[in-house]
């Protein structure tokens, strides 16, 4: 194994800003690094030494990355397998292909979890109206289906909750989905690790997670579980990256359902929104030790530094022009991130917070009351 030593180049395959915080981690750290994405300046661009400016699908273009980089990672799972195994013939690029392969297609992802005996929801593959029906009969009300691929934040999916919901099942089934069980959770919990190439494995506390409209909205740490539940997340997440041989940080999403059993919603073999919190209520963040996996380092100590929560900041805080910056930037405890977008589109998202110190549970209340000020116009 090469270990690469700063000056040395990473090339980001994706400009969004988990991209940002991966080539800022970088720079910190002295290395040089490029990015490959369509937009002219994009949250990864601003940031980075050069710019390869294409689509992540062009294969030409991401050879050119890789050609001024020593090493290549990615932001974004949904990179073509065959582009991936392209660049990885000219220069090494975590994770491997053959991971994302596993994890680009939800239903290959819930089959080889199936097959290793991940305790998941439910599910049957629905690629056909024929087929939706007889998932539907198998699978029961209330149910979800979602779309193999390329579904984020809640996007190509669809809750059945009875017959009446069938018409919009049959509009997202023109494109292969998989139905599943709808799991009546207790709460939704991530396990957000870093595996390095010699197998190692290093943990960030446990996140607790909250959706609105299937968009993640607040995650806190240390999540309200018991010590006994945490072991038996943080052993699944573990065999999970083990038994794809990932190498990087992985992100595995799961449901703690009425009762305690852990479930396992799906994984995401990168830096992820639910392990933001890291940069900067950690000894270590996300995206450093992502890169110390690959860079050939060692893995990093994840200590919390603090109680935390983050909370995400959607582009329908800008409806009325520039949010209220102030109940933000005024507390002490609060800390901000913006991504340089500059198309405030409603779900999208712009930025997020951390707000530390305390305990988890005043946090959220604290959180919400900042969200919710941002939001109302002066003098009100
Ligand atoms: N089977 C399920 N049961 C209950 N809630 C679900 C289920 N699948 C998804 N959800 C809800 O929708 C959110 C987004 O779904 P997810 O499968 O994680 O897709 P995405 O790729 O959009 O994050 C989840 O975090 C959860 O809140
Ligand atoms: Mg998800």
């Amino acid at each position: 194994m090469k270990t690469l030593l700063p000056g040395s180049t990473l090339g980001i395959l994706g400009g969004g800003q988990l991209g940002r915080y991966l080539a800022l981690a970088a720079r910190r750290m002295g290395y040089k690094t490029g990015v490959l994405d369509p937009a002219p300046r994009g949250p990864a661009a601003q940031v980075c030494d050069f710019h390869v400016r294409a689509p992540v699908e062009d294969e030409a273009a991401a050879l050119e990355l890789a050609k001024r980089s020593d090493v290549l990672t990615l932001e974004w799972e949904l990179i073509p397998s065959p582009l991936l195994r392209a660049v990885s013939a000219k220069k090494p690029v975590f994770p491997d292909a053959r991971v994302l392969e596993i994890i680009q297609d939800r239903l290959v992802q819930k089959e080889f979890l199936g097959k290793e005996g991940f305790p998941q929801a439910r599910f049957k593959s629905a690629a056909s109206a024929a087929e939706l029906s007889a998932a539907v009969a198998d699978i029961g009300y209330p149910s979800i289906l979602k779309r193999r691929r390329a579904g984020y934040d809640g996007k190509g999916q669809s809750a059945l909750g009875g017959e009446q919901d069938l018409p919009a099942a049959l509009e997202l089934v023109s494109a292969p989905c998989v139905l599943e069980e709808k799991i009546d959770f207790e709460r939704e919990i991530s396990v957000v690790l870093a595996r390095d190439q010699k197998g190692n494995v290093e943990f960030f506390p446990i996140a607790h997670n909250e959706h609105k409209n299937g968009i993640l909205r607040l995650s806190s740490a240390p999540a309200p579980i018991s010590e006994t539940r945490a072991r038996e997340a943080r052993d699944l997440a573990a065999a999970a990256a083990q038994a794809l041989g990932h190498v990087g940080v992985m992100a595995i999403e799961m449901f703690v359902a009425k009762g305690g059993a852990l479930l396992i919603n799906e994984i995401a073999p990168r830096v992820h929104n639910s392990g933001h919190y890291t940069m900067g209520a950690c000894a270590v963040s996300q995206f450093e030790q992502h890169l110390r996996a690959g860079l050939g380092l060692p893995l990093a100590e994840t200590w919390l530094l603090s109680p935390v929560v983050m909370a995400n900041l959607l582009g329908d805080l800008w409806t009325a022009g520039a949010p209220r910056w102030e109940p933000l930037l005024h507390n002490p405890r609060a800390r901000l991130y913006l991504y340089g977008k500059d198309a405030p589109r409603p779900g999208r998202k712009m930025g997020h917070f951390l707000l530390l110190g305390g305990d988890v549970e005043s946090l959220r209340t604290e959180a919400d009351q900042i969200l919710r000020r941002m939001g109302t116009p002066p003098g009100r």
